[in-house]
């Protein structure tokens, strides 16, 4: 089993880094890094720069054995030799929502800690947290079953919110994909939604995820026509802010099960993502299942 004294090291480690990510963006705005990453997308440069700030920090804790990032094609062993295999593996997506640097909007980042060797299963995850580079920076952290929000200054961490739950009534709704590729059973069950929640759709999961914890209500990335199991991955972006949001005392699913319960087959599996309050949780399985 890996020592858990590192876990506290992995979210200061991450807390640190921040600051770096967000000052290098500015530079960086308009920057494609000319390659594609494992999963086909087009990498920015803001995007290799985070996974290198983060490569270097996290890879160097003693107790983290391997790193794994949405960027790169396998998970790197940074083991020094003396943790040998056991230890803790990193899955990280530096920055969430990379798009949205070109027109200044939200962005974040979102890890993942479980013993290694990844892929895990989000339920082997020990602790998962995602940075939010909003007009302040927050991180929001999930261990052993509660969560805690803090306030990211100048690389000190800060804890303002202690057992952070989602609230009872539900206000917002995001939704991903384009409404024409959505399925018949997620469009109807869509048009019901609308009719009961405000939109609130940023374009980066972690800002958009970072709503419904505030104000309550549901995020998907659903299954698409043109994409059955969707778009977001499920090592660096579905099984981490599933642990966050079921521990706030939400809900999540593949559409059929939680995705802490869903199967990890390869490192940049996609996998379609809803979460939130259990109630709209449980109506949309209940609409896939008919
Ligand atoms: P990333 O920038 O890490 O590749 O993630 C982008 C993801 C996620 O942040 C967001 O929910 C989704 O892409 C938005 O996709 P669309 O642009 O298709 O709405
Ligand atoms: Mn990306
Ligand atoms: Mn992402
Ligand atoms: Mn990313």
């Amino acid at each position: 089993m890996a020592d858990y004294e590192a876990v506290d090291d992995v979210i200061e480690t991450v807390a640190a880094v921040a600051p770096d990510v967000r000052a290098g963006l500015p530079g960086r705005r308009l920057t494609e890094a000319g390659v594609e990453n494992p999963s086909g997308e087009t990498v920015t440069a803001a995007d290799v720069h985070a996974d290198e700030l983060f490569f270097e920090a996290l890879g160097a804790i003693d107790g983290v054995v391997e790193f794994a990032s949405e960027e790169r094609e396998a998970a790197v062993d940074v083991a020094d030799g003396t943790a040998g295999e056991d230890g803790l593996a990193v899955a990280i997506d530096p920055l969430d929502g990379s798009s949205n640097l070109a027109s200044n909007n939200a962005m974040g980042t979102i890890v993942g800690v479980a013993d290694a060797p990844l892929p895990a299963a989000g339920t082997d995850l020990v602790a998962a947290a995602y940075v939010l580079y909003g007009p302040i920076t927050t991180m929001t952290v999930a261990r052993e079953g509660t969560v805690t929000t803090y306030v990211i200054d100048g690389g000190e961490m800060t804890a303002v919110e202690e057992d952070v739950e989602l609230p009872d009534e539900p206000v917002v709704y995001g939704f991903g994909g384009r409404v024409p590729d959505w399925p018949d059973a997620f469009h109807d069950y869509a048009r019901e939604v609308e009719s009961e929640l405000k939109l609130r759709y940023g374009g980066a999961m972690v800002g958009d995820v970072n709503q419904v914890l505030s104000y309550g209500g549901i995020f998907a990335y659903p299954a698409l026509d043109s994409a059955p199991n969707g778009k977001l991955r499920l090592q660096f972006e579905g099984a981490p802010i599933a642990k966050i949001i079921e521990a706030a005392g939400g809900a999540s699913s593949d559409g059929e099960r939680s995705l802490l319960s869903v199967e990890p087959t390869d490192l940049h599996q996609r996998v379609p993502v809803h979460v939130g309050t259990a109630e709209y949780v449980e109506r949309l399985e209940a609409a896939l299942a008919d």
